[in-house]
């Protein structure tokens, strides 16, 4: 009986030593169950993204936080976190954290980067063909029963693929993957970057002026920051020519949507593709929703079965380096 006693007593000691991490959604399972032989764990279950009062409530005592691109870990999160040494982001951008204020703290931020290029770069080339080939909008055709010709010379044209111009905005990972993939489709491909990037065989650098005003297709790489916030405004979408068409898989931030949107419903430009936009989710009631000379998709840049399981992993294995205080496999 006193062995038990005992017994549970250390229990107890163990239970109060094991450090504390906050979940703002539900991971992987097999992430889960990797933190929970480790840390007490809590998982917010609630409403997503999790209110801001709930995550300054719950952070008080935590020693480690895994968030999402919805969750905006702001001044207001770090001051009440009174322990916190380590943020997991399970995502590439990192511009929903305040990382000045959080280094201020001494805490540090581990992100997901390389493991979603393919992901996104492959969506960027799926909108590439959905936007040129106008697949989106057959579907809605057939859909609304409004299919009424076949075959007729001048229904369903769309444009050529193989020979354009696509313009790269953004020459990091996810650009230049997009760039390989799109030469390997016959485009000549365009990039304006801070700086030229050196041995891109496959792709010209060129001013951000002539990148709007020379490409079929400008797809949109840069990260956002206050750099980048609405780098595309109506100004640089003025200089598109009229059969083009713009894709954003980046954040909708670097893009004035209410620009982009009279662009579009003035048939300035082709048409757009978004998996990103300035507040999401968007609603039914979005202007860009009664377009139908745009594809809109969830942000889904990173949503592969695959992809998601490395982030998955990433995430947790960054949370439990930095709660050892050891080096981060990908560090802001
Ligand atoms: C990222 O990782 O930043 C993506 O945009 C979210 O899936």
């Amino acid at each position: 009986m006193k062995y038990y006693k005992w017994f549970n007593y250390i229990q107890v000691l163990n239970m109060k030593k094991k450090l504390k991490v906050l979940l703002t959604r539900h991971l992987h399972d097999f992430a889960l169950i990797e933190l929970r032989k480790r840390y007490e764990v809590t998982v917010h279950g609630g409403r997503i993204p999790m209110p801001k009062k709930t995550i300054m409530k719950e952070i008080e005592n935590k020693d480690g936080l895994i968030c999402f691109p919805y969750d905006i870990i702001d001044k207001d999160i770090l001051d009440s976190a009174n322990k916190l040494k380590t943020i997991s982001t399970y995502s590439v951008g990192f511009d929903h954290i305040d990382v000045d204020y959080a280094k201020t703290k001494k805490i540090t931020i581990g992100y997901t980067p390389d493991v979603l290029t393919n992901a996104t770069a492959e969506l960027t080339i799926g909108l590439i063909f959905d936007l040129l080939r106008r697949i989106a909008e057959g579907d809605h055709i057939i859909r609304k029963g409004k299919w009424k010709e076949i075959f007729g010379p001048f229904d369903y044209v769309g444009t050529e693929i193989s020979g354009k111009t696509l313009g790269i905005l953004g020459m990091g990972r996810i650009g230049k993957t997009v760039a390989e993939k799109a030469s390997c489709l016959g485009m000549n491909v365009l990039y304006h970057n801070r700086k030229s990037l050196p041995k891109m065989h496959k792709a010209k650098y060129v001013s951000i002026n002539e990148l709007f005003k020379k490409s079929d297709v400008i797809s949109v790489h840069v990260p956002y920051s206050k750099n980048t916030h609405h780098i595309i405004n109506s100004k640089l979408l003025k200089k598109m020519k009229k059969t083009s068409f713009l894709i954003n898989t980046s954040r909708g931030k670097v893009v004035n949507q209410n620009d982009l949107l009279t662009v579009l419903q003035k048939k300035k430009i082709q048409g757009a593709a978004l998996d990103v936009f300035e507040d999401e989710p968007i609603g039914k009631s979005n202007d860009l929703i009664k377009l139908n000379n745009v594809v809109l998709v969830p942000h889904i840049g990173s949503s592969t079965r695959e992809t998601r399981h490395m982030m998955a992993d990433i995430t947790m294995k960054n949370l439990i380096l930095g709660l050892k205080k050891k080096k981060l496999i990908y560090s802001v």
